[in-house]
């Protein structure tokens, strides 16, 4: 019984660590303290004519564009109002992805 009982334990403890980075990161907050809200809008929708809606866009999408921004990979007159905010700069990529999937989810 007792071994029972541990078993039970420790497998919890592994499902509870698996899930865990899915926790650790809260992209609708993120989307909020990252700054990316001030321009891309409250739900993905820009604050200006000429800024992206991000609203549905695809979540693989959505973070090949930061990443190619970021690294000016992807530069215009218009990106460099990205790469001018430096906690938009210090992005990780886990925070992208938490993001991405936030805001790929709002229709
Ligand atoms: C200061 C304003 C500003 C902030 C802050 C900002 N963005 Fe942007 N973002 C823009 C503008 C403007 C463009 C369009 C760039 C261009 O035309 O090349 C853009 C482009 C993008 C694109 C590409 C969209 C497309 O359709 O190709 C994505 C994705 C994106 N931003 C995500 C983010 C995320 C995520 C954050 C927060 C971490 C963020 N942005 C913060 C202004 C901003």
């Amino acid at each position: 019984m007792i071994k029972y009982v541990k078993v039970l334990m420790m497998a919890s403890a592994l499902f509870l660590l698996l899930l865990q980075p899915a926790w650790a990161l809260d992209g609708k907050k993120l989307y909020t303290t990252k700054f990316c809200i001030t321009c891309h809008g409250k739900l993905g929708i820009a604050v200006a004519p000429n800024y992206p809606n991000l609203a549905g866009q695809n979540p693989e999408y959505i973070k090949n564009q930061v990443k190619d921004i970021l690294t000016e990979k992807r530069k215009t007159k218009l990106s460099r109002l990205m790469t001018a905010n430096p906690v938009v700069m210090k992005i990780t990529d886990e925070e992208i992805a938490a993001i991405a999937d936030y805001i790929s989810k709002i229709k």
